[in-house]
């Protein structure tokens, strides 16, 4: 017998958990993706907007309902929201180069805003929807002065409204990018309120329900928006090789398109998978009287299993519980843009004092397409057990 480490000589019931990581993604298989490879072979087209790449944009397109330009596909969700802003806001300007990005949401998109040579602000979310509202930023017409761009985000993937943001740009001249990364399983037909004219940015990184890898789109039914984001994520070209404004190179390749495609093709049975274990989740809340506390989808993204806590303090008391039990856990958005190095020194618009929310009360739970029934009791039941201390 090959005997490896001490834990092997323990009897089966007293040997230390497994470890339950905080997301193991899926991608499609190798077999799934020959045909759209043997098809790159044939080509021998490899990027710019090749054949696999537009038909991977129109069927995106179908899927959202909105004309077969109206999908952009980048190179990644950040590249998605650079060509967003550039199309639509342009390059920061002086006299308005303030960008205002809530302070909850991973860091990609106060970066991407910087990158397009804006000013950070960071503005406040409120505790129960996580986002800030049009609204609210209208009725504080003073921190308007020198903002030339806003970007609000859905929060793990709970969608954003686009009518009041379309307002919002219309009556202030500001324009407006949705950050709606992870918002891919709410975008299906009939055509969605949070998409529209507005640039919206998705994106296909594996860590998110529907994945390729490193990927994202920009999704309008402003074609002639589309065409300025195809040419800001193509060095600025339009019908020739000049560059016509500032732009970069984020093109998605084919290789990616072919996994999106394979994606697309098993999608439906991906969603039955991770229905299965969200459900596994939603009983054990139940079983334990917390179902209060799961966020879960259909009202976010089926790739997060949050868990909301009232405290900062409580939340690291279940984190701590769940490492002792060999859980890992994540604050997907850390602790706020603002305890970010690259972002402590922004400014901040507070819109809703005591009633806004702290980053780190929700921690997110292990969730996986294949994640066992079994993983989902030994995860709750840890945080039973951390709740109740
Ligand atoms: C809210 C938000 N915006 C932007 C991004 C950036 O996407 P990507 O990682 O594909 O560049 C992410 C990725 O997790 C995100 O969660």
């Amino acid at each position: 017998m090959n005997i490896r480490t001490m834990s092997d000589l323990a009897p089966a019931n007293s040997r230390p958990h497994e470890r339950i990581p905080v997301l193991r993604p899926q991608l499609p298989k190798a077999q799934a993706l020959l045909p759209y490879l043997e098809r790159i072979d044939a080509s021998r087209i490899y990027s710019n907007w090749g054949p696999l790449v537009s038909e991977f944009s129109q069927r995106l397109a179908q899927r959202f309902a909105v004309p077969a330009s109206g999908v952009v596909c980048a190179s990644s969700g950040m590249a998605a929201l650079m060509g967003a802003i550039l199309a639509n806001a342009g390059f920061a300007r002086p006299g308005r180069d303030l960008a205002i990005v809530p302070d909850y949401t991973f860091t990609a998109t106060a970066l991407a805003v910087q990158m397009c040579g804006y000013r950070v602000v960071l503005a406040s979310c409120h505790h129960d929807t996580w986002i800030f509202e049009a609204g609210e930023l209208l009725a504080r017409p003073d921190r308007l002065a020198g903002v030339g761009l806003v970007v609000p985000v859905a929060p793990f993937g709970r969608p954003v409204a686009q009518l009041p943001w379309q307002e919002f740009q219309s009556r202030t001249g500001v324009p407006v990018v949705i950050d709606a990364a992870a918002c891919f399983e709410s975008f299906t037909p009939p055509q969605h309120p949070s998409l529209g004219a507005l640039p919206v940015a998705l994106s296909f990184h594996a860590t998110k329900s529907f994945g390729v890898g490193e990927g994202g789109c920009v999704v309008t039914t402003d074609e002639r928006l589309a065409a300025a984001v195809l040419r800001a994520l193509n060095f600025g070209f339009h019908g020739s090789r000049d560059s016509t404004g500032i732009s970069l190179n984020g093109k998605m390749p084919e290789y990616t398109a072919a996994v999106g495609l394979a994606e697309l093709d098993g999608w439906d049975a991906k969603c039955e998978r991770a229905g299965r274990v969200l459900q596994a989740y939603r009983e054990a809340f139940r079983a334990h009287g917390l179902e209060s506390r799961l966020r879960c989808s259909p009202d976010i993204s089926s790739s997060y299993v949050l868990l909301q806590c009232d405290t900062t303090l409580q939340a690291e008391s279940v984190v701590e519980t769940l490492a002792g039990d060999n859980i890992e856990t994540r604050f997907w958005y850390g602790l706020g843009l603002g305890r970010q190095p690259c972002f402590q020194q922004a400014p901040r618009l507070d819109l809703h004092g005591k009633a806004a929310i702290e980053a780190g009360t929700v921690p997110g739970l292990p969730t996986a397409v294949d994640l066992a029934e079994s993983n989902v009791k030994r995860v709750v039941a840890s945080v039973a057990s951390a709740l109740c201390r």
